[in-house]
């Protein structure tokens, strides 16, 4: 969907031998193009007058032709562009899209290169492209090298994870580029995934000057390339692109035309505009699936954290290591009795979803293959049609809809992506067939096929055809372990969360410090909504049984503003129904939470340390509030001045009680309702990793 209400294209073009400038709508921005002596492209970016990108180089080099050098600047074209769109769902109603434009045709060399360099200047910052003709002397691309240098200015801070083509499942270092080295180092390898060493990072990530200003550096639009990693020059304050390689050292097979995604830096001496922009949705084309109507922000439970807890609970049916799915009779064989995915336990997350109000429930551990998933010999390992025999699908189907409650598939695929290209059609019949609107997605493990990365061109390929082919079926997508998210949500709306990042599920693995949710939303969820399953109440793993200890760095009023601080039409409530009957109060804050927004306030912000944002609900006059902090407590003020003059609301405060605190008392939240209206402040208590959550309801 997609309705410009304001929309006005001024056009201007002009034909130039010489550097080419480009200023943002309010003048913040500056941006100067050139080619240097040996006729490479450059670039330059200020905000306010200050260096954000010093004279950094652009080109691509591939073994047919280098856009590397050679070039002159042949003319350029400006336009400026004002517009307002609709998203399906998200943070906003309406995302005004409003930049000027640089389009530098290049050409030169022998024989003779085309290639033009498209630059979007908002009043957030830069998105800037590669675009390839069609070549006089070439049709296809074998991409090698990206050469899009970032020059800094100084020895800024920084939040990132390290540079790995397989996986984003890391908690962030606040370190500097000098620090990099030693930040970086204490990473330990995941097991099958390939790290790149040195100090090669992942976006998106985050920048802080000395002088107090933010950069954001991501891309947009990630479709038919390979993700892009940075490799870090420490010494020079500098980054350059580092796409992810197939296995002959190839970054990119293209036929031309092509435009690359957009390489973006969201910038602003206000962290909250960082929270708040919309660029990278903004640099994605508009939606493509005509009739959205199908198209569902939900919340759900779920079959899940039983498996995480230290009850022993498995997504096995049997323990027999020997079955294999399509070929063994699984109904000859022992249940190991610890499989919470058989009827009678769905059917209580099914009564439970249906008394709360919860829209959907996820079965993790229905069907066959789970006994040797992990294998790293695997050929096919899942059948996404063939339920385990404790797992009366047709009988949960029905029931399920007598009650009104959505089932949510789970593919889990444990990377073998190509089995799952070969099971897709059937595997989204049967989904259909039997009542699934929804599918959770996942891709633990090696790729399939071999040579492949999680990140590599080829798996960028296929999350994006799984997600084509979901829209034919009139499905609605959460992939976890997926190329990270940059923005194609608003081309695909039915993609509607992602992983692609350390979520909630390490609360059981190591755990996420406080500081972790407070850096996200400045960097992984500027490519999309993420699917962090928040909703622990019960954060001591000892609790559940044998076999875990550890705890949750949360307290339980914190799990309630997670809904708020990383927003995602897909939301989970990850704990066990026992768990949300122990606190049914707090409960009412899940049950009330809106998972769609009119509208978007950061009231406060600060990477890594703490977030404060009010959003108002896309179906009513209520608004919702949440707050969160690091490891330090602090009490938030908020002035509510974005009500509505004259109306009156009642806001219902869920809080860290005096005493909270996420290690010594993770369960003290206190629940208090204050009549407000716009000229209220409202002072809510935060405990060391804790956090509030606030329903702002309209009265008459
Ligand atoms: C990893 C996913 O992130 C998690 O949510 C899921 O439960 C497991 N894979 C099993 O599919
Ligand atoms: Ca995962």
């Amino acid at each position: 969907m997609r309705i410009g209400i304001l929309s006005s294209v001024l056009l201007a073009a002009a034909t130039t031998a010489a550097a080419a400038d480009l200023t943002s709508p309010s003048g913040a921005f500056a941006l100067t193009v050139d080619v240097d002596g040996a006729g490479t492209p450059v670039y330059s970016l200020t905000y306010k007058g200050k260096p954000v990108v010093t004279g950094s180089h652009l080109g691509l080099t591939a073994d047919e032709m280098d856009f590397g050098k050679g070039f002159r600047i042949e003319g350029t074209e400006t336009r400026s562009v004002d517009e307002t769109w609709q998203p399906v769902w998200g943070e906003y109603a309406n995302i005004r899209d409003h930049y000027n434009e640089l389009a530098v045709n290049l050409k030169g060399g022998t024989p003779e290169r085309v290639m033009t360099l498209r630059f979007r200047l908002s009043d957030d910052g830069l998105g800037f492209r590669y675009e390839l003709p069609r070549q006089d002397n070439a049709n296809y691309l074998t991409v090698r090298d990206e050469a899009t240098e970032f020059n800094f200015s100084g020895d800024h801070t920084m939040w990132c994870i390290p540079g790995d083509y397989d996986t984003d499942e890391y908690l962030f270092s606040e370190t500097t580029f000098s620090d990099l080295e030693k930040a970086l180092g204490s990473y330990r390898r995941h097991s099958e995934a390939q790290r790149t060493g040195g100090t090669t990072i992942q976006t998106p990530m985050l920048m802080k000057t000395a002088d107090g200003m933010y950069i954001n550096l991501h891309e947009a639009a990630l479709v038919g390339y390979a993700a892009m990693l940075l490799d870090v020059d420490t010494k020079k304050h500098s980054m350059r692109s580092h796409l992810v390689p197939d296995c002959h050292g190839v970054k990119a097979y293209i036929q031309l035309p092509f435009n690359t995604p957009w390489r973006t830096m969201i910038v602003s001496d206000d962290a909250r505009d960082i929270l708040a922009s919309q660029m990278v949705l903004n640099l994605n084309e508009p939606c493509k699936i005509e009739d959205t109507s199908w198209i569902k922000p939900m919340k759900f439970v779920g079959v899940w954290w039983e498996m995480f807890t230290g009850t022993q609970k498995t997504w096995a049916y049997s323990d027999d290591y020997r079955a294999k799915p399509g070929v063994t009779d699984y109904s000859k064989l022992p249940s190991n009795g610890r499989h919470p995915a058989n009827t009678e336990n769905v059917k209580k997350y099914i009564d439970f979803a249906a008394a709360h109000g919860i829209d959907g429930v996820l079965v993790e551990g229905w069907n066959e293959g789970w006994e040797d998933w992990c294998s790293y010999r695997k050929n096919r390992q899942f059948l996404f049609d063939k339920p385990y025999p404790d797992f009366d699908l047709e009988h949960l189907r029905d029931y399920a809809k007598s009650k009104g409650v959505k089932m949510i598939m789970h593919h889990e695929t444990a990377a073998n992506a190509v089995d799952y290209e070969r099971q897709l059609e059937r595997a989204f019949t049967f989904m259909k067939e039997n009542n699934y609107d929804a599918v959770k997605t996942g891709y633990v493990g090696a790729i399939i096929p071999r040579s492949e990365h999680h990140t590599s061109q080829w798996m960028v390929d296929h999350a994006n055809y799984v997600i084509d082919r979901a829209a034919d079926y009139k499905i609605m997508i959460d992939s976890h372990e997926a190329p990270r998210p940059t923005g194609l949500c608003r081309t695909y709306p039915n993609w509607l969360a992602q992983e692609s990042a350390r979520g909630g599920e390490f609360e059981s693995m190591g755990g996420n410090p406080p500081s972790h949710t407070c850096i996200l939303p400045f960097t992984r969820l500027k490519g999309g909504p993420m699917d962090y399953t928040p909703g622990l109440f019960e954060t001591r793993l000892s609790t559940y049984g044998e076999g875990k200890t550890g705890q949750a760095m949360t307290t339980l009023a914190r799990q309630l503003a997670l809904y708020l601080t990383m927003p995602s039409p897909m939301q989970m409530a990850c704990d066990l129904p026992e768990n949300y009957e122990r606190f049914a109060d707090a409960f009412k804050f899940i049950e009330d939470v809106p998972v769609d927004w009119k509208d978007s306030r950061y009231l406060e912000a600060e990477p890594a340390r703490y977030i404060t944002v009010a959003r108002q609900d896309k179906h009513s006059d209520d608004w919702y509030l949440g707050a969160i902090t690091d490891e330090t407590p602090r009490m938030a003020t908020v002035s509510l001045d974005f009500l509505p003059k004259g109306e009156k609301f009642v806001a219902t405060v869920y809080e860290d009680a005096p005493g909270a605190d996420w290690k010594e008392n993770p369960q003290a939240y206190r629940i208090r309702e204050v009549k407000v209206n716009s000229k209220s402040k409202l002072k809510l208590n935060l405990a060391s990793g804790g956090g509030a959550a606030v329903k702002i309801k309209k009265v008459n």
